[in-house]
């Protein structure tokens, strides 16, 4: 009888255990499902329901100046472009002069603003091109920072064979520029953010191929995952100065630095891609799971978000399809050179 009455128990024990490890995975399948659910709710709001941020609290229209880094051409003319439009005063600091004039001219024409220019190869990792670049802007009522400039590797390539002055390049304008320019520059933020009761604003270009470790363009990858700690962490240290601090994250855009001519759904123009951006400043749209951080164009944001919620950006199987995917474009841009190699 004593016997019967212990498996009973027993079995009871059992079931107990059972019930209670299904209510646990019950639970963290609802808790998993309504995170998604938000995310994906959150992802649709901002890409395609928010209206466009209002740049007055920038100082819009106010005679304050916005600085844009690698202004001169692609993304970086655009930004210079479109924020002429939202009635910023600039300064466009590039290398090729005359680029630069010609785009002074134009937008100083077009939009009746104030555009200063600096030509400096920010390569050269010398004091003077920073002594230039404070005298330009003393005593501007600069509110706005966009850290646009950068380089990547002239086409994918082993670690192993990169060329000692390509990755010194790479990381000399990705990232010590970047740092130099945002030292500078921020504490006029600062200051004339407090002065005129408006909000200052530091952006910089990251990249998917810091988004993901990218094999064949391992130096521009660890470079751009390099400004995202780095701008996570000054958003941070800048909020109880209001100031706003984000990394903007893209896929390709046509370029002359992407080679890419030609528009797709995956790959839009400077201008395009340069929109979404700015509309979507202090959003994450396809960057959710990121702090101060956002991936603006539609298609590159459901591309973030689906990698996030599924294989995750630091997976084997990420990290695979991108070896292939860049081994491809090597193979591709080795032929074309043997064959103008064999023209000539
Ligand atoms: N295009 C893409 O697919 C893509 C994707 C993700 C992220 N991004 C990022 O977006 C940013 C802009 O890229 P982009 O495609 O617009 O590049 P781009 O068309 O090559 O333009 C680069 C700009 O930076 C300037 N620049 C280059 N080297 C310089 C140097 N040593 N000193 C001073 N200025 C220099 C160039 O001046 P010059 O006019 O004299 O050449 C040009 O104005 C970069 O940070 C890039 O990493 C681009």
């Amino acid at each position: 009888m004593s016997c019967f009455m212990d498996q009973l128990h027993s079995v009871g024990g059992k079931s107990k255990i059972l019930n209670a490890l299904l209510w646990c995975i019950f639970g963290f399948g609802v808790v998993k499902a309504t995170t998604l659910l938000l995310r994906a709710t959150a992802l649709i709001l901002d890409l395609f329901v928010l209206p466009s941020v209002n740049y007055s609290k920038y100082g819009a229209g106010k005679g304050k100046y916005c600085v844009v880094t690698g202004a001169s051409d692609g993304i970086g003319k655009e930004f210079a472009t479109q924020m002429a439009r939202r009635k910023f005063n600039l300064i466009l600091i590039s290398r090729t002069l005359s680029k630069l004039e010609a785009l002074q001219k134009e937008l100083q024409g077009k939009y009746g603003i104030d555009v200063k220019i600096l030509s400096i190869d920010v390569s050269h990792d010398v004091p003077e091109n920073y002594v230039a670049v404070k005298e330009l802007c003393q005593g501007l009522p600069i509110t706005v920072l966009i850290n646009n400039v950068g380089l990547s590797h002239n086409c994918p390539v082993p670690f192993l064979e990169t060329e000692e002055q390509e990755l010194r390049n790479i990381i000399t304008i990705n990232n010590t520029a970047t740092l130099l320019f945002t030292q500078i520059i921020t504490p006029t933020i600062i200051e004339t953010a407090a002065s005129s009761k408006c909000r200052g604003l530091v952006l910089t270009m990251g990249s998917f191929g810091g988004l993901l470790p990218t094999p064949l363009l391992a130096t521009y990858s660890g470079s751009k995952a390099f400004l995202q700690s780095w701008s996570n962490a000054l958003a941070g240290e800048l909020k109880e100065a209001n100031v706003d601090v984000e990394l903007i994250l893209s896929y390709l855009v046509t370029s002359a630095m992407s080679k890419v001519r030609r528009t797709s759904v995956m790959i839009p123009n400077p201008r395009n891609f340069v929109s979404s951006a700015l509309s979507s400043v202090g959003r994450r749209c396809g960057a959710q799971e990121r702090y101060a951080t956002v991936t603006p164009y539609w298609s590159h944001a459901l591309q973030h978000w689906f990698i996030e919620e599924t294989v995750g950006v630091y997976s084997r199987i990420a990290n695979a399809m991108n070896l292939k995917m860049h081994k491809s474009i090597r193979a591709r841009y080795l032929r074309k050179k043997l064959r103008e190699e064999k023209k000539q």
